[in-house]
């Protein structure tokens, strides 16, 4: 390139320059570790790849079991984060599930917080769905459900769960798309022992898709689920000494530590768009809203256009139930 005179050259070359970096900064500042770093098979076999560079693995469901794995710690409070890639086509009666618990230590009383995928049949979009327990309040399902703005089988796309003491944000590619504020009333339904963080896939037949009317169809597997730019930070908990190890060491701006003014205009933008339905004004489950639910009217009318769902009820452990054995015999291949 040549240059006559500096000025818009120069303004050229150092917006580039910005631009690049920008967007950079954005993915690598974020703590991302290899799956040795941080995890372990929990069950699955050869089901479980991982790819040679250590931060790439993926999951399969096929006829003889699904797979997973979980982070070696347990955390009190952290922002959690992956990438992941859903499996394309014919998907019905598949669970992806990614998600926070304890239900290993505490069988009665155990947390959770999770985002789960249920697949779909063919043509049709993949749903995702949160939730959270505490305390062992499985019979308090707190579940909302969303469609998406994008295919997730096309490409990865990062979703992400910030925990603290006094609230639990899920997010979207960033953006939030439900914010749990701990209110006094729920008590110790609010998630607050430490937890592992596990990814599974599932067979989940019986209830995913319209209630368990479309069922895994294993002429399709195997399912396979993606999962890169693993993300955890936290205060590691020692099972042992009860004394959290905090990673504070990296204040990068990439962790959120809260739903910023703008991010709350896309939260409520995205939740008028893609939320289809809400604990809150599910009326058959709950004749009265649960304590911290604010009702809308919009919203209220606008979800009742839609059927009520199915929910798998107590499922504490995502499909490992068939698979109690801890493994780890990742198959290692090259990309
Ligand atoms: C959590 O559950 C256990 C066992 O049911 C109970 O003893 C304990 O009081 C509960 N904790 C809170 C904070 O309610």
């Amino acid at each position: 390139m040549e240059c006559s005179y500096l000025g818009p050259c120069f303004l050229l070359i150092c917006s580039l320059a910005l631009f690049v970096s920008g967007s950079q900064t954005q993915r690598t500042s974020l703590p991302i570790i290899s799956f040795d770093e941080g995890y372990t098979q929990l069950f699955g076999d050869d089901n479980l790849v991982m790819y040679r560079d250590g931060k790439r693995v993926h999951l399969s469901l096929d006829e003889r079991t699904g797979s997973g794995f979980v982070s070696q710690d347990l955390y009190l409070h952290g922002y959690f984060s992956a990438s992941i890639k859903l499996p394309a086509d014919y998907t019905a009666g598949v669970v992806v599930a990614f998600y926070m618990s304890n239900g290993d230590i505490f069988e009665k009383n155990h947390d959770e917080i999770d985002f789960e995928f249920l697949g779909n049949i063919r043509g049709k979009d993949w749903r995702i769905q949160t939730n959270i327990y505490g305390n062992g309040s499985t019979s308090a399902g707190r579940e909302e459900r969303y469609s998406l703005w994008f295919d997730p089988s096309d490409d990865f796309h990062q979703y992400s769960i910030l925990w603290t003491n006094s609230q639990i944000i899920f997010y979207v590619d960033n953006i939030p798309i439900r914010e749990v504020k701990r209110t006094e009333s729920m008590g110790a339904d609010f998630p607050s022992k430490p937890m592992s963080l596990y990814a599974t896939i599932w067979d989940g037949s019986d209830w995913a898709t319209n209630g368990g009317k479309y069922r895994v169809n294993y002429k399709y597997a195997p399912y396979v689920a993606e999962f890169s730019d693993l993300v955890l930070h936290g205060c590691a908990v020692d099972p042992v000494e009860q004394l959290p190890r905090c990673d504070n060491t990296d204040s990068s701006q990439a962790i959120p530590t809260g739903a910023t003014p703008v991010q709350r205009i896309k939260m409520e933008s995205f939740r008028a768009k893609f939320m289809t339905y809400s604990y809150c004004y599910d009326r058959v489950r709950y004749r009265a809203p649960l304590s911290e639910c604010v009702i809308n009217t919009k919203e209220a009318d606008r979800l009742k256009s839609y059927d009520p769902v199915t929910f798998g009820g107590g499922r504490r452990h995502h499909g490992k139930r068939h698979h109690r054995s801890r493994s780890s015999h990742a198959e290692v291949i090259s990309i």
